[in-house]
């Protein structure tokens, strides 16, 4: 069993962010509700434990509170934030609402270098701040470490118990040196290795897919997309013709997107592949539909009749595998006021139908979506699939405004290829969340050559973003941008006009529909 950072959420957004944080130290990280009973966790046997920070008061009445056992386990413990206050509460000290909330960037200085926290870090250092409460008294066999502007004690140490407590967020990237903090704790206090590479990684997913499967067949739905692709390679690596992927062409893909699948997993990959070309099928459902949510709609039931038509040619299986991750399983902390229980992504799909009755593998449900990419890479597949931006299941169809048409979809698929080609040929594709082209119902005047044109127009959407959820516009070069614009109205037949959308979510979203 690896080595593993225990992680309580106490509902901090970052609590994410610590176990990235974590595992990008190679040190396996769990996230694990925040009133998990110590024997439980004594059972996974962690080299530590990190208590998250979280919205609460630790005087409140309903405080999200941990099981006091897990003080008496003998292993390291790391407060951050909400998570210090608590280790103050259960251990002898005290908490106060702070009169100044301390919020934003504060500067750290250590008062005692040999705290194992701050090894090999200046004494100075920038951190990040966000909490209202403060600790007013430390527990006895603590010292305070470290302090800042406003707080006499934001760093403290049990050096006995090994137990610290931060009042900043390491975790944050506005704590530039924070990941060295972490890093300290779970190397140099809590003595784990670096075993958590993808490499290693590899063989153990492989063995837990034989155990799993048997001798059984597998069926996945393979999109192209970075998970199910990454999920394809590393089945077919741990079971070969076991498994069998289908891909359905639904009209709705970019240009050369069916070719790349069939060229990567089929001929080079050698995977069972079943190619379902049912673009006439969509096209035909989607005839005269302009209403967003009804084209979703019928996309999506479209999908399960080809997707259950496809699984019975394929012959008889027992297990259907998704490319579910980490954060889709990880339970929410339903604590007041806790952002990160809120969010939800709208476009989790329906799902197949409850009579299509599959056990279920998901050999990436707990891996974080950079260390798919990494296992995508480490299994050979190349860049450009382990590094493509994210495309909607409906595809095309949320790009092209008003009725879905088979000559609209071609003019939004040349247009969609120059964008890709340009914003790679640029750099920029792989350093942002997406960039792409859409396809408006309306048709303008413009003139080319001696002729009247009376065309289509294409917009530009650039963004940045972490998760999809909010996202910036992307200040795309002017060059660029001009490159773009007379491209496409030269190179794509039917369009005369290009327009560049410099809206952010909120209030836009990403896609137009
Ligand atoms: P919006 O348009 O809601 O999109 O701001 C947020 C992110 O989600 C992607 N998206 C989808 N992904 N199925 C998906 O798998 C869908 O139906 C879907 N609709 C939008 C969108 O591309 C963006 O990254």
């Amino acid at each position: 069993m690896n080595e593993q950072i225990i992680i309580l959420d106490f509902g901090s957004q970052y609590t994410q962010v610590i176990a990235r944080r974590v595992r990008e130290c190679s040190v396996y990280s769990t996230i694990l509700r925040y009133d998990t009973p110590a024997a439980e966790i004594a059972r996974l046997k962690p080299s530590g434990i990190i208590l998250s920070g979280g919205p609460s008061s630790v005087y409140a009445p309903d405080a999200p509170l941990p099981d006091k056992n897990i003080f008496a386990l003998g292993v390291p413990v790391l407060g951050i934030c909400f998570g210090v206050q608590l280790l103050a509460q259960f251990n002898g000290g005290k908490v106060e609402k702070g009169l100044k909330r301390e919020y934003g960037k504060g500067t750290l200085t250590v008062k005692d270098p040999t705290c194992a926290l701050f090894a090999k870090l200046p004494k100075s250092l920038q951190v990040w701040n966000s909490h209202g409460d403060k600790l007013t008294k430390i527990p006895n066999g603590f010292k305070a470490v470290a302090v800042t502007e406003n707080s006499e004690y934001a760093a403290i140490e049990n050096r006995a118990k090994k137990f610290f407590g931060l009042q900043f967020h390491p975790e944050v990237a506005h704590s530039p040196r924070g990941k060295e903090i972490i890093a300290n704790f779970v190397h140099g206090v809590c003595g784990c290795g670096k075993n958590w590479t993808m490499r290693n990684y590899v063989d153990q997913a492989v063995e837990e897919i034989r155990a799993q499967v048997g001798q059984e067949k597998v069926i996945l739905g393979l999109s192209g997309g970075v998970d199910s692709s990454v999920a394809a390679a590393l089945l077919h690596k741990a079971i070969g013709d076991q498994l069998t992927c289908i891909f359905v062409n639904n009209g709705l893909l970019r240009a050369n997107e069916a070719e790349v699948v069939q060229e990567v997993f089929g001929r080079n990959f050698k995977l069972k592949l079943q190619y379902e070309n049912s673009a006439k099928q969509f096209l035909s459902k989607l005839k005269g539909v302009t209403d967003p949510e009804r084209k979703r709609k019928i996309i999506g039931k479209e999908f399960v009749e080809v997707f259950q038509a496809a699984t019975k040619r394929a012959g008889a299986a027992k297990f259907l595998a998704q490319g579910t991750l980490y954060p889709d399983i990880i339970e929410s902390v339903p604590i007041a006021g806790n952002p990160a229980a809120l969010i939800k992504s709208h476009h989790n799909v329906g799902g197949l139908p409850k009579n299509m009755k599959f056990a279920l593998v998901e050999p990436l449900k707990n891996l974080f979506k950079d260390e798919v990419r990494q296992l995508g890479l480490e299994l050979g597949l190349p860049k450009e699939i382990v590094y493509r931006q994210p495309f909607p299941g409906p595809g095309l169809a949320v790009r092209i405004l008003g009725e879905v048409t088979p000559s609209r979809c071609e003019i939004l698929r040349n247009a969609d290829a120059i964008v890709v080609e340009e914003m790679k040929a640029s750099g920029l594709y792989y350093k942002i969340w997406q960039s792409f082209a859409v396809l408006l119902p309306i048709r303008s005047v413009g003139v080319m050559g001696d002729e009247r044109t009376y065309d289509y127009t294409i917009a530009i959407r650039a963004v940045e973003s972490q998760d999809g959820m909010t996202a910036d516009w992307v200040k795309l070069p002017y060059d660029l941008l001009e490159k773009l614009a007379s491209r496409i109205i030269n190179e794509v037949k039917g369009v005369n006009r290009c327009v560049l959308d410099i809206t952010s979510k909120p209030p836009g979203t990403i896609e137009w529909e």
